[in-house]
């Protein structure tokens, strides 16, 4: 961060997409350099309260927008959707032009939260269970903190693969590092998401705010969550508690089974606390985990969770933009298991916890 908020707001567009998916995301990335030009997509972003001022609300403001029926923005989605778009830059330069005509567009948007749920960050969850599961853990209740709408509160019923194989509830992700870690799955005995602002999957406006998040080029994200979505009535029963992680924490642990130990996972969530919420949640979590069976895993971005006085990792991020897996077992102190695609579509353990 410098002192200036418009710089600072033009390199958070600019930055928004990582450099290893511009390929795999053209039109976005070419919209993350257009929106880092607008004066008006500037100021909006500068109108976003601190914790949230990150350009995927505006990506997925704008998109939002393009699912509720807009005239102009809503078939230019539809095509992108479909693969049948604009070119890069041309889809860009409409999306500024729609802005730019109406500065007001996203007013019912920035007060939102970024709440993508990216299904396939379960793929690093699972790889991290059969650790626990290779060190003899069987049984374990799950706390999802900064859950969204939920969707990772599975990563045990989803199947990991290296290459896809097409499958709606498939996740990809290869081991950059070593082999993929083995190991037996726990049994999951309870599962607890928590969230301020829970997403729900039988509300029309959440739904689409949910796939508002999603990139409507990666087709594959957006097939995921849907199916996640509709095996959630037929999957074991999960209870989602509305509050911060600082709030509703205790409450979520009462509700699990006291019997087994407990992990606490989050992925994408801390960079979104104050920086007074990241210490107190580091502070809450190092005392769980001193006192009680608790297990605490996360995968964020480390630079955006300073509060979380991340630990040193064993090798730096093999690329830009990587979430860092840092879990700390019962009685121990945080530790570094290494490094994870922000969406999940690789990882690089530690080659100690996989030999
Ligand atoms: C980028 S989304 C990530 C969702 C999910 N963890 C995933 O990886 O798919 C961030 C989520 O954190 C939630 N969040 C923001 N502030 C929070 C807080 N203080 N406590 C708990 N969750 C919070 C948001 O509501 C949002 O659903």
């Amino acid at each position: 961060m410098s002192d200036d908020p418009r710089r600072d707001a033009s390199l958070r567009y600019l930055y928004a997409i990582s450099p290893e998916d511009h390929a795999r995301v053209p039109a976005y990335a070419a919209l993350a350099i257009a929106l880092s030009e607008s004066a008006v997509a500037i100021d909006l972003l500068c109108a976003v309260r601190p914790e949230q001022q990150n350009a995927m609300l505006i990506f997925a403001g704008l998109h939002d927008v393009a699912l509720s029926g807009h005239p102009v923005l809503s078939p230019l989605y539809e095509d992108l959707r479909a693969g049948r778009g604009a070119a890069p830059q041309e889809f860009a330069q409409r999306v500024i032009e729609v802005l730019e005509a109406d500065p007001h567009l996203l007013d019912g948007h920035i007060d939102r939260s970024t709440q993508t749920n990216e299904v396939n960050r379960s793929a690093t969850l699972q790889a991290i269970l059969r650790v626990l599961g290779r060190e003899g853990v069987r049984d374990l209740n799950l706390i999802d903190v900064g859950t969204s709408a939920g969707l990772n509160l599975y990563p045990d019923l989803l199947h990991v693969r290296s290459e896809d194989d097409g499958q709606p509830l498939t996740l990809v992700s290869t081991s950059l590092a070593g082999p993929w870690p083995e190991g037996p799955l726990p049994h999951i005995r309870a599962r607890v998401g928590l969230d301020p602002h829970p997403l729900e999957i039988n509300n029309e406006t959440d739904l689409r705010w949910l796939r508002a998040c999603l990139w409507p080029e990666d087709g594959r994200r957006r097939e995921r969550a849907d199916a996640v979505v509709a095996h959630v009535p037929s999957w074991p029963e999960r209870t989602i508690l509305t509050g911060t992680a600082t709030d509703a924490l205790e409450e979520a642990l009462r509700l699990v089974d006291s019997s087994v130990p407990t992990l606490v996972q989050h992925t994408w969530v801390a960079a979104y606390f104050s920086p007074d919420d990241q210490r107190a949640f580091y502070e809450l979590m190092m005392d769980l985990t001193a006192t009680r069976p608790v297990y605490w895993a996360y995968l964020e971005w480390p630079r955006s969770v300073p509060g979380l006085l991340p630990p040193p990792a064993h090798e730096p991020p093999p690329r830009p933009g990587a979430s860092q897996i840092v879990v700390t077992r019962p009685g121990e102190p945080p530790r570094s298991w290494g490094w994870s695609h922000s969406h999940g579509h690789w990882i690089s353990f530690d080659p100690a916890l996989t030999a």
